[in-house]
């Protein structure tokens, strides 16, 4: 049994492959047989007038999604899918699969969500997953080449992570518990253990909207960092970013290409990227004509509207304080906002990243959490990470699915991730 990846180490050999039909088409004196065995496609050719009536038979009974080992020499065919042909000499039918629900043709998207278990398979699905895949691990060397300390924050809290609105609420043995927002808490109490240290792991959000960038439960990597300022933070972040998009490059443009993204669009993502105060970004956008205020975060649309102006991304810095998490440190050159920033994405991606310098004085931070109607008593753990040995501290978070839906040019993020839950959906 060989890997098809491993077919060109094979060539005029006779060899078994085994894996799944994706299609079979011909008739009369020559089949093919297209196989997927998850590291590559294959194409099988029979030809009727080489072969014995049992094979052609087999060959021609196949459904599609059905399992085979198909047996036959490998022959290098340039125009064949992965350059290699089989000219079959054997089929033996493993496992005959019932007619296939998903065919080629458009299938509308809650056809497809409700056969994610078998969407999976599809070629585009494929390319974006394994982009994701490599995304994650790029996260990983990433942080681990710059001697982070990978901290496992849990999923089950007690403390608010964000805002009060979006929360999943459990029963914990009769006390109120929530599916964490974030791991940045935990992992800000860990910074003084490490000094660089990261979190990557599912949050939660019950988020109510049916948009193309919302997920009720998504991926998050979240690193802090001690004696960092809001300044640094934003540096990291355009590194960070400039690596996961060239390592896409470098090692997926296979996947690129099957998804028919723009790769020189993603060329030019390089540091540094362009800064914009929220100040300077609401007189643009009101110069636009656009609807907002001052003291409001920024819509989808606003975001979209003032990245109509970039190829690469944007930071929106210095967001007012009520606007933003309670968190976020108090700017001192202005203190009606705080020293935080979000990183647009372009092509209509939007925000990719929240990060901030963290308020480290305690009295303030008190304020905070009182002016936000916060529950005190879950935050006297936080409290004390400003009480005993209170540092200058920022860090951010990347969202996974949207990080990847831009890099790989897919328009909804809920392709980006294996098993998506949103509002309506919680099967498969
Ligand atoms: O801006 P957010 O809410 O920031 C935080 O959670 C901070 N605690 C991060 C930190 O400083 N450590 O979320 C960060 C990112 C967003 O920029 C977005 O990419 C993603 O998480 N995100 C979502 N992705 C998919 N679906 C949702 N519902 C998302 N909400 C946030
Ligand atoms: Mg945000």
């Amino acid at each position: 049994m060989v890997e098809i990846k491993e077919l060109g180490e094979h060539v005029g050999e006779s060899v078994t492959v085994r894996g799944w039909v994706e299609a079979t088409r011909g008739h009369g004196k020559v089949s093919f047989t297209v196989v997927r065995d998850g590291t590559g496609i294959l194409q099988g050719v029979l030809v009727k007038s080489e072969t014995d009536d049992a094979t052609w038979d087999a060959q021609q009974s196949l459904t599609q999604e059905s399992l085979v080992a198909v047996t036959g020499e490998v022959r290098e065919d340039a125009r064949a899918p992965g350059g290699y042909e089989l000219g079959i000499s054997a089929i033996e039918v493993l496992s005959m699969a019932d007619e296939y629900p998903i065919q080629p043709k458009d299938h509308g998207v809650d056809f497809l969500l409700d056969h994610r278990h078998l969407w999976l398979r599809s070629s585009l699905q494929r390319a974006g997953l394994r982009i994701r895949s490599e995304v994650q691990q790029a996260i990983h060397d990433f942080f681990y080449t710059r001697d982070f300390v990978r901290i496992d924050t849990p999923i089950l809290t007690g403390a608010i992570g964000e805002h009060a609105g979006t929360l999943f609420q459990t029963d914990y043995f009769g006390e109120p518990a929530y599916l964490a927002q974030t791991g940045q808490l935990y992992v800000e109490a860990a910074c003084p253990a490490f000094r660089r240290v990261y979190c990557f792991g599912p949050t939660f959000r019950a988020e109510k909207s049916k948009t193309r960038r919302h997920l009720t439960e998504f991926w998050m990597c979240e690193p802090e960092v001690a004696f960092a300022d809001s300044n640094d933070n934003m540096r990291l972040q355009e590194e960070f970013v400039s690596y996961l998009v060239e390592r896409a490059l470098e090692r997926c443009q296979e996947d690129l290409k099957v998804l028919e993204r723009d790769t020189s669009k993603l060329e030019m993502v390089r540091p540094p990227f362009p800064r914009m105060s929220y100040t300077a970004a609401v007189d643009f956008l009101k110069g636009k004509g656009a609807d907002v205020e001052w003291g409001r975060d920024l819509g989808a649309a606003d975001e979209n509207m003032l990245m109509e102006e970039h190829d690469i991304p944007l930071f929106v810095h210095d967001y007012p304080k009520q606007a933003k998490a309670f968190y976020m440190k108090e700017n001192p050159a202005d203190p009606r906002t705080v020293l935080c920033d979000d990183l647009l994405a372009p092509e209509g991606y939007g925000e990719i990243i929240g990060g901030s310098q963290r308020e480290d004085d305690l009295v303030r931070l008190g304020e905070r959490i009182r002016e936000q109607e916060l529950p005190e008593a879950a935050y006297a753990w936080y409290m004390d990470l400003r009480r005993y040995g209170t540092f200058p501290h920022s860090g951010f978070g990347l969202g996974l699915e949207r990080t990847v839906a831009w890099i790989t040019g897919r328009h909804h993020i809920r392709e980006m991730i294996p098993f998506p839950r949103l509002m309506n959906r919680l099967y498969p």
